[in-house]
């Protein structure tokens, strides 16, 4: 089920369309040179129309859309029962507000009406009862997550959206709960715990062949911020530093960069197709012959994984405004104070002269305008996880809004824990000699960006 079809979501939506129409013609009117006609007038020009449409359109579905995977997460992983619990109708202990925070899970303010923000506030809402969840749920409060439930109220199957793992909350109210920031990787979410959650596990076990409890192991490997999308193609749970499962990324900031995955799997559009259809198990097209390597690709191979139709197709008719609303989304600007202003201006001349960062990370995209894509060998390090994808090789990571995502590390497993660390280790893989105070200079400078 799609949450577009409610009433009062289109409403919401029409109202939104108009004022964005309206301001975006307010802009170009204003925009325009005194004494002449504005240039851009919606009415006449189709595209600036269709731009605000589209945008829309495509925040709608990053944030609501869950492309029908509820037959998946709800009709085969049954995660909905694992979530009310035995004493609501499910299975085991249920989910509570605080345990719902504690995997990462985050609750849109904008969400909640006055009232449970007073009650809230007042502390009188019991934070330890998995009730409480579902009423959150079915306040579709819980980002990335949407609830269906039945004429009687009862919780009948959940469905998992791409803002679960890409969107947080700014904190304002509370911690993990606020107003939303599309586009932020959410490094607190705990993926595999969340998945675990599931009472029956079977469908992942059978797609990887193996047993329910390997499932569970790997599941928990993983830890916050983390997920495995290339597990269902070639079935490799471990990795040089332990598990196999490398950090969510942030979706801002990624127009003008050419190729998006750690390691350069396609555009954003082809890598949105791949996860609504292959990962979040939505109802879509997904087509790419590069899965049919038995030899790198074996899981997706023989089940098909490149060549998937479904009927009615979910996901294919939304992929266009769901490209166009990430590309819209910019990266955010670090706030004031969280880094020393004249520092960052002499690691800026450092990136871009002795240390060479800026030959890969050309600024202002910070990866390279054209082919972003290296070995292993030439970053310095191994290529368990570039051997994973079909070049073989690690996409330029841009860099803007670095400071949001210090969470679980840097590099695609997260394997260097703070700025300096991955500064020392360009140091020593470049041999490039520099002095202490142009590491610290350096590190001020990614902090700035
Ligand atoms: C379960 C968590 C999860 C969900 C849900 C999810 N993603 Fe992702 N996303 C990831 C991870 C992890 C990666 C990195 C994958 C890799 O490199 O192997 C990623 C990568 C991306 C990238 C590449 C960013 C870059 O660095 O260039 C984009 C864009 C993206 N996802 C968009 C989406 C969209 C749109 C949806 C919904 C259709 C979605 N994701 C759903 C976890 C998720
Ligand atoms: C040869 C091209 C190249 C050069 C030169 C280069 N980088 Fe990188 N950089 C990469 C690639 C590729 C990655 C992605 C690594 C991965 O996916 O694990 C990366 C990742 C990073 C990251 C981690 C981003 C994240 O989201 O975790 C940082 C920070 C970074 N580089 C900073 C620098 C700095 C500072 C320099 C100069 C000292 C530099 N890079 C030089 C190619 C380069």
């Amino acid at each position: 089920m799609n949450r577009t079809d409610s009433p009062l979501r289109s409403r919401i939506a029409g109202a939104l369309a108009a004022a964005l129409g309206i301001s975006v013609l307010a802009f170009l009117v204003a925009a325009a040179p005194a004494g002449r006609a504005p240039v851009f007038v919606p009415a006449h020009d189709p595209a600036a129309a269709h731009a605000a449409s589209m945008f829309t359109q495509g925040r709608r579905t990053f944030r609501e859309d869950t492309f029908g995977d509820e037959a998946f997460w709800g009709g085969a992983l049954r995660l909905h029962e694992g979530i009310e619990g035995a004493a609501l109708g499910g299975v085991g202990p249920g989910v509570s507000p605080k345990t719902a925070l504690a995997v990462g899970l985050k609750v849109d303010s904008d969400a909640l009406p006055d009232s449970l923000k007073d009650a809230l506030k007042a502390g009188q809402v019991n934070l330890d009862d998995p009730a409480t969840t579902l009423a959150l749920v079915k306040l579709d409060s819980v980002v990335g997550v949407h609830g269906a439930f039945d004429g009687g109220g009862k919780l009948t199957a959940v469905g998992i959206q791409c803002a679960l793992c890409h969107s947080t909350v700014d904190d304002s109210f509370a911690p993990g709960i606020g107003r939303r920031l599309d586009g932020w990787a959410n490094r607190d979410l705990n993926v595999g715990a969340i998945v675990s959650l599931s009472p029956d596990l079977s469908p992942v076990a059978s797609a990887l062949g193996v047993d329910v409890a390997t499932v569970k192991n790997v599941l928990a490997s993983w830890g916050p911020g983390k997920f495995d999308a290339e597990l269902i193609l070639d079935g490799k749970a471990t990795g040089p530093n332990g598990s196999s499962a490398v950090l969510i990324p942030p979706a801002f900031g990624l127009a003008g960069v050419n190729l998006h995955t750690w390691t350069g799997w396609g555009s954003v559009t082809n890598w949105n197709a791949f996860v609504a259809t292959l990962e979040m198990h939505g109802q879509g097209t997904y087509l790419d012959e590069r899965l049919d390597d038995a030899g790198q690709f074996p899981l997706a191979a023989a089940n098909g994984l490149g060549h998937v139709r479904s009927s009615p197709d979910l996901v294919t008719p939304k992929l266009g405004a769901l490209e166009f609303y990430q590309l819209a989304i910019p990266a955010p600007k670090p706030p004031a104070g969280s880094f020393d202003a004249a520092a960052a201006g002499r690691g800026k001349l450092v990136f871009e002269g002795s240390a060479r960062c800026a030959t890969c990370h050309v600024p202002p995209l910070f990866t390279e305008p054209g082919w972003n894509m290296h070995t292993p060998a030439e970053i310095g390090i191994d290529d368990f996880q570039a051997d994973r994808a079909p070049d073989h090789a690690y996409r330029t990571s841009p860099l803007a809004g670095l400071w949001s995502h210090a969470k679980g590390g840097y590099y695609h497993d997260g394997r260097f824990a703070t700025l300096r660390d991955v500064v020392d280790h360009y140091d020593g893989t470049f041999a490039l000699g520099l002095t202490e105070a142009q590491k610290t200079d350096l590190v001020e400078y990614l902090k700035s960006l």
